[in-house]
């Protein structure tokens, strides 16, 4: 049995590889490598050309896995994805599939446009999706199919493919480059049109993935547990609802995101993944950020802040020195620096950080001082 470090660090290798050869796509490698540690399906919506095919192709490539791809079209006959019927057997009455190379074999599955699904595949491939079982006319095959990743241009509106759409847990909406980033685009697409990364050694293989996934139940998700049904509460609210699959596997992709971050215990950080799981409709997907935003409070975040307000308020600092006795804009001044001090006690509140604790105190002692200088000036 290997150490957990070693399963780690090739789940950490995974992610890297997975988005070595594109420009921004360090999110699309996470839920990929997040879905196949929980063993669960993901999609991945966007644009044309936004290289979705490419990384579930590279990550093919970094598994070693019995791998089934195919894209889908509206006429994709359930043989194509089940195999074909096998004609000896149905001669002396027996109703079977020859599956070998196809789906019911597989135990890493990428179907491109998965919501082309026509009626014919729909029922076969949900089951298989929830149960790992095909139920296929009279016969009923157990799959060893993991994850399934799949990729589309659009969000399905029809309801039939609600059942399809919510069994992808992580959910995911790919972005085309930004501008400052075209340069660097240019670069990247042209090293991989060359070739430089055909060559592909695989960092992982099932048993590795295994293995990860059982350390899933050995984090501990005490610390965030409360936070998370708090989330789960602003976010109905805000009209984005879980289903009760959705709510009841996110603890799973929160403790697959602390493994991944080397932490056995799951701290606030790993709520983010909720960003994943929450969305549904394409304006959830640019809503979610703000509210997490709002709701979780990770350390990097509230430090970053607290940099911004420090640096607002050194400025203050000079401005208030430079200023003559009763100048009015001193007025104006010692009302920014109030509305920031109440920001800090906002942004602190209940939080426990020691490195965060010490910024604030600083920061606010900063501000108790330019406010007597202001009172001073003003002859108050
Ligand atoms: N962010 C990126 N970084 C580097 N290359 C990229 C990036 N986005 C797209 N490309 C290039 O564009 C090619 C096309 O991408 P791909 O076929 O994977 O797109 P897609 O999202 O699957 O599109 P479609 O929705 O039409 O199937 C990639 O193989 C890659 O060469
Ligand atoms: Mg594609």
């Amino acid at each position: 049995m290997e150490n957990n470090t070693d399963l780690i660090s090739k789940a950490r290798l995974l992610l890297k590889k997975l988005s070595e050869p594109f420009v921004g796509r360090d999110e699309e490698a996470l839920v990929i490598t997040l879905a196949l540690i929980t063993g669960e399906h993901a999609v991945l919506i966007g644009e044309p050309g936004t290289a979705k095919s490419a990384l579930v192709r590279r990550a093919a490539d970094l598994i070693q896995a019995r791998f089934f791809k195919y894209l889908l079209t509206k006429f994709t006959e359930p043989s194509e994805l089940f195999g074909p019927l096998d004609i000896g057997a149905l001669r002396k009455g027996e109703y079977r599939r020859v599956t070998r190379g196809k789906l019911p074999e597989a135990e890493i599955a990428f179907l491109d446009e998965i919501f082309n699904s026509n009626s014919a595949v729909l029922n076969s491939l949900l089951s298989i999706l929830q149960e790992r079982v095909l139920y296929d006319g009279y016969t009923e095959i157990k799959v060893p199919l993991w994850s399934l990743i799949s990729a589309t241009n659009n969000i399905p509106d029809e309801p039939e493919l609600e059942a399809l759409y919510d069994r992808l847990l992580f959910r995911h909406y790919v972005k085309p480059v930004k501008d400052d980033q075209w340069d660097q685009l240019l670069d990247a697409a042209w090293e991989i049109e060359k070739g430089a990364y055909s060559k592909v050694e695989p960092v992982m293989n099932m048993n590795d993935i295994k293995a990860l996934n059982e350390l899933i139940f050995k984090v501990d998700l005490s610390g965030i547990r409360r936070q998370l049904l708090r989330l789960f509460m602003v976010l109905e609210e805000k009209g984005m609802h879980l289903t009760d699959r959705r709510k009841g596997k996110s603890l799973k992709a929160i403790a697959a995101h602390a493994i991944l971050h080397g932490r056995m215990k799951a701290t606030e950080d790993d709520l983010l993944v909720i960003k994943y799981i929450a969305p549904r409709d394409l304006e959830d997907f640019e809503k979610i950020d703000v509210i997490l935003m709002e709701e979780i409070k990770t350390k990097d975040r509230i430090l970053r802040e607290l940099r911004e307000i420090e640096a607002n308020v050194k400025n203050f600092e000079r401005l208030v020195e430079s200023a003559r006795e009763f100048d009015t804009r001193l007025i104006e001044y010692s009302k920014n620096l109030r509305r920031a001090r109440s920001r800090i006690e906002v942004l602190t509140r209940n939080v426990e950080d020691e490195e965060i604790k010490n910024l604030a105190e600083q920061i606010i002692d900063n501000i108790e001082r330019v406010l007597l200088l202001i009172n001073y000036k003003l002859n108050l």
